[in-house]
């Protein structure tokens, strides 16, 4: 079974090709209504279930949209409207569903679900984001820079803010792509020590610098990431501004990267905390394009997984 589940534990070969398979498939589409079907039709008579236990705008449209445009079909569902947030074990959902579609991208919270859905499931399941992890949003991130600016592979990527879900994806990619690595934020948030050693045993760098203005010296990238994610309580939001406040990119941070240093942001943005508006609209910014290569990116996992 080909699941696709975090960055760090699928093979480097595997990533690069679906980094390229990525850029194939949104090259062969071209600039075509949004409905058109591809011209290749992987997906034909496949069904796909789509389960979020969480918010979503660009997970579920991106896959939903990616399924169709493929041939396929799916079914959104919601966590709560399932019998699984009713009680039912997330081993017997994912036996049950493995009867009723070819392929499961599940968003949820603990990366626990995540793990027992793969292990009891038929057929692949993808990771759509959880506490710990998103995966996908990384993939669109590298398909992004390399667009943007060439291989990623010997660049300096640095993430101001939060050592969160995303960043923790975003150092797996450092080690699997061979690019360096710099967290700056404060130590209360620091991201997991297993990530960063992953990521050095990788060969490449993975650095905390907790001056921000340092961190940022000759990045080719910078990152950020809201500062209260959707599985922290809510009463944390004050404290982790407070202590966030000094890692906001803006303006003045930009500049002391690389002139052609490019920003990304996962989205939801929440402008002028995280990030300046002038920031996020401006020319350094890429986070439209990061946003629709989510499409582009998930259509070459889901091929991955079901192997067409
Ligand atoms: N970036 C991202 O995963 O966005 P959504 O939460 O809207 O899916
Ligand atoms: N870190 C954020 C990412 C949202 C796409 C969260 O988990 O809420």
């Amino acid at each position: 079974m080909t699941h696709f589940l975090d960055i760090h534990t699928t093979a480097k070969s595997d990533l690069r090709a679906m980094i390229d398979a990525a850029r194939r498939i949104k090259e062969a589409r071209g600039d075509v209504p949004k409905g058109t079907p591809d011209r290749d039709q992987p997906l034909k008579n496949r069904m796909v279930a789509l389960i979020f236990e969480k918010p979503s705008t660009r997970t579920r449209i991106s896959f939903d949209l990616g399924v169709r445009q493929m041939g396929g079909e799916t079914m959104v569902l919601s966590g709560a409207d399932l019998q699984l947030g009713h009680g039912e074990t997330v081993a017997d959902t994912a036996r049950v569903l493995s009867r009723f579609v070819d392929l499961i991208m599940i968003r949820t919270f603990e990366e626990a679900t995540l793990h027992e859905m793969a292990e009891h499931a038929t057929v692949p399941v993808i990771n759509g984001l959880t506490n710990r992890t998103h995966p996908c949003q990384i993939m669109a991130d590298v398909l992004t820079y390399e667009e943007h600016r060439g291989p990623i592979a010997g660049r300096k990527v640095v993430w101001s803010g939060d050592g969160n879900n995303v960043c923790a994806s975003l150092i797996h990619a450092a080690g699997q792509f061979g690019f360096d690595f710099t967290f700056t934020g404060p130590q209360p948030l620091d991201p997991e020590r297993e990530w960063i050693d992953f990521a050095r045993c990788q060969g490449v760098a993975a650095e905390t610098e907790r001056d921000p203005a340092k961190a940022v010296e000759g990045a080719d990238l910078v990152v950020t990431d809201t500062w209260v994610s959707m599985h922290d309580p809510q009463s944390a939001r004050e404290r982790r501004h407070n202590q966030l406040r000094p890692y906001q990119v803006n303006e003045a941070l930009m500049a002391r990267a690389k002139p052609d240093a490019l920003f990304m942001h996962c989205l939801p943005a929440h402008r002028d905390d995280e990030v300046t508006s002038a920031v996020m609209d401006g020319p350094q910014s890429v986070v439209w394009d990061e946003a629709e290569n989510r499409l582009h990116a998930q259509k070459a996992v889901m091929r991955w997984c079901l192997g067409v």
